[in-house]
């Protein structure tokens, strides 16, 4: 078939290595779409960088982002710059235009998730975040697709790798916050402002992304109780030790009736509880749903590599539905259920 021709915005830390996987993998991607995904410019914001070991045509390169969307020539816009504008209008404005987007942007979602879904349906595009909540795990498709057969009631879990990370080396090794903080962000598992992941707003985005999902109805942000792990501290942690028990930023949000609840926050867990030995920047996330019992998804939730296996899936996905001529189902938010204050909770 015809070369599916896709804009990249953005080529960081996940950007480069989306790149790196289109090459690497190109004959078989062909394969599995049926047609060639061909890179026609990729927008930074700053030119002449070096992007790691995948060497990039210097001419594809551009700091107009918005030009970009706007070409006649893009079928697809990949989106992993972050943050809720320029990224809004670039996605609006290739939605509303037909074009197909994936996106990592949680941050975007969470906040104004019904404006690209709006735009989506009004383009008659497809819009995919997979890689949005805890990055290589496949999670969103079986909230989406596979259990929209049953009632699900309750998803708890470990969803923001950073944290993890700082509460797993003060656990092993007692080692200072600042420290396993800079360790993250080398690793490229931190948000361009680490503020996002120790106060908590990462985790609170993925936790409305999951909520809106599992419930089919509208949960933001703003609505989700918050605490992140700044206050923590070495103290709080051998405490916990001596209980048998360790500390996690954890995610709960469940159902009852017609109300929702959703919260972040730091958690004691005795150490014989399967969460306890996640370690590392890995995330789990059980989900429980009326028929299908307990569930339990794990893997690795931040970094290029694994974010980018989860982008290109959806950029395999959506390229097969252009070629299809369909588009995936919009999710409808039909249920119209109360956000619970903590106050009830
Ligand atoms: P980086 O900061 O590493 O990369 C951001 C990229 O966006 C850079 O290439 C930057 O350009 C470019 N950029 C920034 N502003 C503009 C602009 N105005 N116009 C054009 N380009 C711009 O971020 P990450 O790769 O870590 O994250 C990208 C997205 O993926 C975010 O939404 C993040 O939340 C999400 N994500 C990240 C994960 C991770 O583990 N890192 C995991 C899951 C999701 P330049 O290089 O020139 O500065
Ligand atoms: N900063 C995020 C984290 C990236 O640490 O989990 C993955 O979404």
């Amino acid at each position: 078939g015809e070369p599916v021709k896709v804009a990249l915005l953005g080529c960081g830390t996940v950007g480069a290595e989306v790149v790196r996987l289109m090459r690497e993998q190109e004959a078989d991607l062909t394969a599995r779409i049926g047609a060639p995904l061909e890179l026609v410019g990729v927008a930074v914001r700053r030119l002449g960088l070096d992007r790691g070991d995948v060497p990039i045509d210097p001419s594809l390169f551009t700091t107009d982002a918005l030009g970009l969307v706007k070409r006649d020539d893009v079928d697809m816009v990949v989106e992993v710059v972050g943050g809720i504008e320029p990224a809004r209008t670039w996605l609006v404005e290739a939605l509303r235009s037909g074009k197909s987007v994936v996106t990592a942007n949680k941050a975007l979602l969470a906040e104004d998730g019904p404006a690209l879904h709006d735009a989506a349906a009004e383009g008659g595009a497809d819009l995919y975040y997979e890689a949005a909540v805890a990055g290589a795990i496949p999670l969103l498709r079986p909230l989406r697709e596979s259990l929209h057969g049953d009632q699900i009631t309750r998803v708890t879990g470990i969803v923001n790798g950073t944290t993890n990370f700082i509460l797993s080396r003060m656990d092993a090794s007692g080692a200072g916050f600042a420290e396993a903080l800079d360790e993250a962000t080398a690793l490229g598992y931190a948000e361009a402002d680490p503020t996002a992941d120790i106060e908590g707003f990462d985790a609170a985005a993925k936790a409305a992304i999951l909520a809106s999902l599992a419930f089919h109805t509208r949960v933001r942000a703003a609505d989700v109780y918050r605490e992140g792990i700044t206050e923590v501290t070495a103290a709080d942690m051998a405490a916990a030790r001596d209980m048998g028990a360790t500390i996690k930023l954890l995610c709960i949000a469940s159902r009852a009736d017609d109300a929702v609840s959703v919260r972040v926050h730091p958690a004691m867990i005795p150490r014989t509880h399967p969460l306890a030995s996640v370690g590392d920047a890995f995330n789990a996330v059980f989900v429980e749903a009326e028929a299908a019992g307990q569930l339990m998804f794990y893997g690795r939730g931040a970094g290029g590599a694994p974010t980018a296996s989860a982008v290109v899936g959806d950029m395999v996905a959506v390229a097969r539905n252009r070629l299809a001529g369909v588009r995936a189902a919009s999710e409808s938010a039909y249920a119209d259920l109360r956000i619970r204050s903590m106050g009830e909770v």
